[in-house]
């Protein structure tokens, strides 16, 4: 019988800027680098540990499988070292120590027009972060230090973002206050949206925080917008 043939996965280019690690704070000792294979077995572990993250996220599956964050890695390793810019990373409390939590960052495709600096008339560049911390760990600001960070100084300051965007379930005030924390305001107070995981509409609401005043009548455009 013919032996199935091993595939190679895909390695996250070690050049890819922005990897981290970077300490974001001391007390208590927060940092964030670059989610790695190695934490696929922490990542199943914490992901199973409860449904607080499934009920939480729109993406993040339960059951939580070894083959799901394989999946998410090497998609992420694999746009990533396309732009050269790591875009998902772990929060550890040492530098290479075990992940409590886990924090992205994606970009709104470009939308032909509709995302326009009101005064420049240029491209608006909108970055979305999606984030999660383990339940061993909630409650001592690893949310809000990591999503702050993402923001100001990867988003805007790296990335050149103009307004940064995130969603919760209307319902979920952790991850609300998180974003209240940022900076965020919300633009949009209740969105109903089809979640594919869980085969039905969920109601949602949508913040942002903007680089520059003159952009926030830019607002999330429940007609277009992902
Ligand atoms: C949302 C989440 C990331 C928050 O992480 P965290 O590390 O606990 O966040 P912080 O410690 O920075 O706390 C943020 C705020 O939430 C509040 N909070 C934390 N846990 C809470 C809870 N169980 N109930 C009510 N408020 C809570 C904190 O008091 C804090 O509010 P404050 O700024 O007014 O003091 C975490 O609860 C989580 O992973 N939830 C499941 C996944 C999820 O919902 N992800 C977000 C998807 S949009």
């Amino acid at each position: 019988m013919a032996q199935q043939e091993e595939k190679t996965p895909v390695a996250r280019n070690r050049d890819n800027r922005c990897s981290g690690p970077f300490k974001i704070s001391d007390h208590p000792t927060h940092y964030l680098s670059a989610a790695e294979y190695t934490d696929i077995p922490e990542m199943v572990r914490v992901l199973n540990l409860d449904k607080d993250i499934y009920n939480g996220t729109a993406s993040f599956q339960y059951p939580y499988l070894e083959s799901h964050a394989f999946t998410r890695l090497e998609n992420a390793y694999i746009r990533d070292n396309q732009s050269g810019y790591t875009t998902c990373w772990a929060m550890r409390t040492s530098p290479d120590g075990p992940l409590i939590g886990w924090i992205h960052a994606h970009f709104l495709p470009e939308d032909s027009g509709t995302r326009i600096h009101p005064e420049t008339r240029r491209e608006l560049k909108v970055g979305v972060i999606g984030y999660w911390v383990s339940p061993e760990h909630t409650g001592k600001g690893y949310g809000s230090r990591a999503a702050r960070f993402v923001v100001q100084e990867y988003l805007f300051k790296e990335r050149g973002c103009d307004i940064v965007r995130a969603e919760a379930y209307t319902h979920n005030v952790p991850s609300r206050r998180v974003l209240e924390a940022v900076g965020m305001e919300c633009e949009v107070e209740e969105w109903t949206v089809f979640i594919p995981k869980l085969q039905k509409e969920m109601v949602i609401c949508c913040y942002a925080i903007h680089r520059d005043e003159a952009t926030k009548s830019v607002v999330t455009d429940k007609t277009k917008d992902p």
